[in-house]
């Protein structure tokens, strides 16, 4: 079975039509989530929009997923630029992520260290989906976590941008639980901003809505088109 992560377009769509969210209860906590005929979906912030990044349990969503039978996720992620030549509007599909102050984990009872990675198959097949839609796309890339809700200072982008292609909150965390329930993943990120002070921006939560919902609608579709 499929995953899928990210943010409400989904559930517009007919895969979930006839389904509503329900809430799984596992041993890490309680996840939100809405089971279709081909694959199972996670609104990672909340039907209600109530979990910030820093407050997402991504143990207990990936417990969640993998009880019922949910072996390979793709998940979509808004991300600010790290670099000039990558402009808000553009498509990465990461390969590596640095998230080294994680939070959540499944192994908090027992003595157990994944080594977390992304899921070179899904990446491939990500990037071939991504190749028709007349937008600018990057198939490879690093993915920097901070730990939000809030944004970075221009010194922390300046520091980043010697290490990382992009900057979100939620990635690295999700994919190192992903790991640990043992669950192959990979993500296609939009880029919503040039992260602070790149290209000397000056952003705005409002122009990152803007802009991500218009590629979310691209990014769902090239999801939708590999759930099949
Ligand atoms: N920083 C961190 N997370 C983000 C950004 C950003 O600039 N844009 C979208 N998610």
């Amino acid at each position: 079975m499929i995953g899928i992560i990210g943010g409400t377009l989904f559930t517009e769509t007919p895969l979930f039509a006839s389904s509503s969210p329900e809430i799984v209860k596992t041993k890490h906590g309680k996840a939100e989530i809405t089971r279709g005929e081909k694959a199972v979906f996670i609104n990672r912030h909340g039907t209600k929009r109530d979990k910030p990044p820093h407050m997402i349990n991504h143990a207990a969503n990936m417990a969640a997923m993998a009880s019922m039978g949910v072996d390979r996720i793709i998940a979509a992620c808004s991300v600010g630029s790290l670099r000039e030549g990558l402009p808000p509007g553009s498509i990465v599909i990461p390969n590596d992520f640095i998230s080294l102050f994680g939070g959540s984990s499944i192994f908090n009872k027992e003595l157990r260290h994944v080594i977390p990675a992304l899921s070179e198959e899904l990446r491939k097949i990500l990037a071939e989906k991504a190749a028709g839609t007349g937008l600018y796309v990057e198939n490879s890339g690093v993915y920097f976590q901070t730990r939000g809700p809030r944004l970075e200072t221009r010194a922390e982008i300046r520091m980043l941008a010697g290490f990382a292609d992009v900057v979100g909150m939620t990635m690295g965390d999700e994919a190192t639980a992903a790991a640990e329930a043992g669950i192959e993943y990979a993500a296609i990120c939009s880029v919503d901003n040039y992260a602070n002070g790149i290209m000397d921006a000056v952003i705005s939560q409002e122009e990152i809505d803007r802009l991500s919902s218009k590629n979310s609608i691209v990014i769902r579709d090239i999801i939708l088109g590999i759930v099949g």
